[in-house]
């Protein structure tokens, strides 16, 4: 089945062409370079940056698909798009697109949630089928980006059970924080693990590990940044030790991460976890859940290519294709609405 899936939800223009599991094309129009300057996604820029691409994207994906079989609208089987969570005037824009063709063309209506997503990201295969794992229920799936940090038992296709959340910043937008607040610019993720590395000092100085006494599955990464914060209002001398203080808080944020795993993994006692999300394209956070798994002889599994790990419509395709395989069509194109808050 031939998927056309479209993903809005901040600040990429995603498009991508699936077919089950494996991606025939995916275009991602990053935004990032507008709203660098601003520290941050500025919604206005967003919802305009998404309205000029779209179109392009959208004829990207398709010719991408190659010459051989070329690939057009008419050939699609079903259009997918992201409902939510997101920003609201972002996923809007990919929503009127989806209806738009889903009306044009005379094809099926597919809504996605975001967050399931993440969550198939490390199954999803390239056009040559790789990665070849197959699906072995139920897994710990963890999603770590820039607007959410989530527990959830995944329990079968499309079946999920919300364990455990962030009660305020993501664990992503902890590091893009304490990166603006190093001058470091914005995403800050990428930067503070490349400086991390270069330092290695990561006990410069012991950050506080958030609600790690708490016996629930939550997380609060605010404390953290407000400690961050003093830490440099205080010693203002310390700021020109970035790398230290960026592998010190990477350290802080990580540490929490697979402290609140391992908890997660004995109270569950599933011990086969799911990754997905911008921050697991971090190499140092890989080695730690590995590490952490091995002591639990059990399997964690990562998105498979770097492009799977931060927004992109390739996943949103690959859940889609479960959902038509259930009939899971949306009824009434006309009354599909955002939902901006949509949980899993
Ligand atoms: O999944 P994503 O692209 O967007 C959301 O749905 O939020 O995640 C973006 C987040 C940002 O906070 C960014 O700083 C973080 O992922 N990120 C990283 C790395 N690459 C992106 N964090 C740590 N290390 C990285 N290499
Ligand atoms: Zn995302």
């Amino acid at each position: 089945m031939l998927i056309l899936a479209i993903d809005t939800s901040c600040d990429e223009t995603s498009v991508a062409i699936t077919d089950g599991r494996k991606v025939l094309s995916n275009v991602i129009y990053s935004q990032v370079l507008l709203h660098k300057k601003w520290g941050g996604v500025v919604p206005s820029i967003a919802k305009r940056a998404h309205e000029e691409r779209i179109d392009f994207v959208v004829e990207e994906a398709l010719r991408k698909v190659g010459n051989k079989n070329f690939c057009s609208l008419q050939n699609i089987d079903a259009i997918a798009v992201t409902q939510g969570p997101g920003l609201a005037v972002a996923l809007e824009v990919g929503i009127k697109k989806a209806k738009e063709l889903a009306k044009k063309y005379n094809k099926k209506l597919i809504s996605v949630n975001h967050l399931e997503g993440h969550l198939y990201s490390p199954f999803v295969q390239n056009s040559q089928s790789n990665p070849k794992i197959d699906f072995k229920f139920p897994y710990l799936g963890l999603i770590i980006s820039g607007g959410h940090t989530e527990f959830v038992i995944f329990k079968n296709h499309l079946e999920y059970e919300v364990i455990g959340s962030t009660l305020d910043d993501a664990a992503g937008e902890a590091l893009d924080k304490a990166a603006k607040l190093l001058g470091l610019g914005y995403p800050g993720g990428p930067m503070i693990e490349r400086l991390a590395k270069e330092a290695g000092n990561k006990d410069f100085h012991n950050f506080p590990r958030p609600m790690l006494k708490s016996n629930d599955l939550n997380f609060s990464f605010s404390g953290l940044k407000t400690s961050f914060y003093y830490f440099l209002k205080n010693q203002p001398h310390f700021t020109l030790r970035v790398k230290e203080l960026s592998s010190s808080f990477q350290e802080a944020v990580f540490d929490t991460l697979i402290k609140k795993t391992e908890k997660a993994i004995k109270q569950t006692k599933i011990n086969r976890l799911v990754i997905g999300g911008g921050v697991i394209a971090n190499m140092r956070l890989r080695k730690l859940f590995r590490d952490l798994i091995k002591k639990y002889q059990g399997e964690v599994l990562f998105p498979s290519y770097k492009y799977l790990t931060g927004d992109n419509a390739a996943m949103i395709g690959v859940v889609a294709g479960f959902k038509a395989k259930k009939g899971l069509f949306v009824k009434d194109i006309d009354e599909l609405d955002r939902l901006p808050r949509w949980s899993l």
